[in-house]
């Protein structure tokens, strides 16, 4: 009896100290300073976890499709807030993070298909393993072709865009 007392009661401890943890971990998503903070914090958090969002890197473009099709979800948020939104989002999960970290040239090269790196290659890693990898086009074909069998989900035309753009920025070296 004492024993079957104690093992329901180390269980029921478990369960607390579970959710405990998981509660935690659930406030502890930091949101950087700033005008919209609030807002985000209010709108974004009614559906999903602001993991979700802190994850990303979008520009304002990027972003405001995303809160756009958030509103399409059904969050309840006012036109006149979607700039004050989209700016906040921009700048504290804008995706120069991990292109300017490159160091050198400091950020992408402009062209078409750089919306396109940015937007589908940074879902599942950072841009780093893009910029630092080098290959000539036939090379890049392979990688991209590869990396939409993992999922990445391009369409024919973006494919070849990208392509184009990565080889002209990632040459191989002769
Ligand atoms: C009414 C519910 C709801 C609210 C409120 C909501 N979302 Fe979402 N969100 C979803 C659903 C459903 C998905 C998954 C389907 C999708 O991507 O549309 C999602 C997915 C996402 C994703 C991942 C998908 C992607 O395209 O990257 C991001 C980022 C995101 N939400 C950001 C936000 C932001 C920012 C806000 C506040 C402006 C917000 N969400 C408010 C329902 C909501
Ligand atoms: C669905 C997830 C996913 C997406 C989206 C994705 N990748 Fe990857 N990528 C991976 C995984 C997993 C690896 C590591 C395993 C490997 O190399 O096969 C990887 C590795 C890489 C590498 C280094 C390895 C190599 O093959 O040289 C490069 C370069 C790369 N990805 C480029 C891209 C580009 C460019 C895009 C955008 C078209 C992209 N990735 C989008 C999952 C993805």
């Amino acid at each position: 009896m004492k024993w079957i007392l104690g093992k329901s009661a180390m269980w029921l401890f478990m369960t607390i100290a579970a959710a405990v943890v998981a509660f935690a971990a659930s406030q502890g998503t930091q949101l950087p300073e700033g005008e919209g903070k609030q807002l985000v914090a209010d709108m974004c958090t009614a559906c999903h976890g602001l993991e979700l969002v802190t994850e990303k890197e979008l520009d304002k473009d990027g972003w405001k499709e995303v809160v756009v099709r958030m509103m399409a979800n059904g969050a309840t948020i006012d036109e006149k807030q979607i700039p004050v939104i989209t700016e906040y989002l921009a700048k504290n999960f804008g995706p120069k993070k991990s292109a300017s970290s490159q160091g050198g040239g400091g950020g992408l090269p402009d062209g078409e298909g750089k919306q396109i790196l940015q937007n589908v290659c940074t879902t599942c890693h950072d841009l780093d393993l893009v910029t630092s990898t080098q290959a000539n086009k036939q090379g890049w074909e392979d990688i991209v072709k590869s990396m939409n069998a993992k999922g990445a989900g391009l369409s024919d035309k973006d494919t070849s865009v990208l392509i184009e753009y990565l080889a002209k920025a990632f040459p191989e070296k002769k």
